[in-house]
């Protein structure tokens, strides 16, 4: 096991600079949004009947992001789509962002090319590869995203702040400017709070995967902000800290899962449940509730609460707390965060 409190240990075991990545989260999101907006030749907003966002992994998770953002706060539906397919009612009034951090994804360069095939109005996002050579071929907007990191889920400021700004530049949503200051401040002071230098005491990430240790993480989080930033920890749980990890999201798990979680069913597991301000009374209520049903399995919990004010704030300020304290497992356990070898081994191999 490595000390996370020794700086040199924590150096050597992210000898790629993931940390750093986690770090510039605020950066990226400014300057991701500031690219959106100022994207040049993009389709009218005008008579948008939805907004279809295509991309897998680290780059849809992009598109789930503002899928939380823009619930109930735009007359049309924003659908993310991990897959290969588009839904059947995409047409000439549906905007379709395509969204690869390599442009090389299997099933966003399917999706894009049935976008266009149908004659959707589509933006193509990526910071190269196939993707945006198609896109010049077909003569698509591309919005080029900058490539000072290296991997997808560590480009997610870039990756969730590019669609923000061509929504917003589209007329599609109302203008984000001073929600994003505030979270890329917000941001900026947590990376301090977070970060390698704080000792284990002082910091909740590193405190956070201490607590995890061996075990296997259940990370639960209410519908919309929460329900986002509970996929995103699952899956940095995953790809930094190479271990399993399973989300959940209530209210659904009070009408399954928490059958599951029997008399001494919890050990093993550590639940890591995700606050907000934005929940109802009535989510409150039954997350005590459900705490109380679930107490004779032995589940550990602990609850991870969001800083800020509004929702933009709320789930970046619950992914950062993630993207650290996974990374900090990763470190405690000798793993290297940044490589994703069975990932990328199983993309060769289909690749052929
Ligand atoms: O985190 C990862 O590396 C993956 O989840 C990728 O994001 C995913 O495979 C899709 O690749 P890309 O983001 O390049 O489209």
């Amino acid at each position: 096991m490595n000390d996370l409190d020794d700086l040199v240990a924590i150096g050597r075991g992210d000898p790629e600079g993931m940390l750093g990545s986690i770090a510039g989260l605020g950066g990226q999101l400014q300057k991701g949004y500031d690219l959106g907006r100022s994207a040049a030749a993009l389709p009218l907003g005008e008579g948008v009947t939805a907004v279809v966002i295509c991309g897998m992994g680290g780059s849809g998770i992009g598109g789930d992001v503002i899928r939380a953002l823009s619930a109930g706060r735009t007359g049309f539906p924003v659908v993310v789509v991990k897959g290969h397919e588009l839904p059947e009612f995409c047409g000439r009034d549906t905007l379709v962002l395509a969204e690869s951090f390599s442009g090389n994804t299997e099933e966003t360069l399917a999706a894009y090319a049935e976008a266009v095939r149908r004659g959707c109005r589509v933006v193509a996002v990526s910071a190269g590869g196939r993707l945006a050579a198609l896109a010049e071929a077909d003569e698509t907007p591309h919005l080029a995203l900058p490539t000072d990191v290296g991997m997808p889920r560590a480009a997610l400021g870039y990756l969730a702040g590019a669609p923000l700004g061509i929504l917003e530049a589209a007329e599609l949503i109302p203008p984000a400017e001073e929600d994003i200051d505030r979270t890329v401040a917000l941001l900026d002071a947590a990376s301090e709070e977070l970060g390698p230098h704080r000792s284990t005491e002082a910091n909740p990430a590193k405190a956070l995967a201490a607590w995890v240790g061996d075990r296997v993480s259940v990370i639960w989080g209410s519908s919309g902000v929460a329900e986002v930033a509970a996929v995103r920890w699952k899956t940095q749980f995953n790809e930094n800290a190479k271990r399993p990890a399973f989300h959940s999201v209530l209210p659904e798990l009070d009408h399954n899962e928490i059958e599951g979680w029997r008399e001494g069913a919890g050990a093993g597991f550590a639940v890591i449940l995700l606050r907000h301000p934005g929940e109802s009374g009535r989510m409150g209520r039954r997350i005590d509730a459900t705490l109380e049903a679930i107490a004779p399995s032995g589940l550990d919990v602990r609850q991870v609460h969001a800083r800020g004010r509004t929702p933009l704030e709320w789930l970046f300020s619950l992914i950062m707390t993630g993207d650290f304290a996974t990374v900090y497992t990763a470190i405690l356990h000798g793993i290297d965060p940044t490589p994703v070898p069975v990932l990328t081994g199983l993309k060769d191999r289909l690749r052929g």
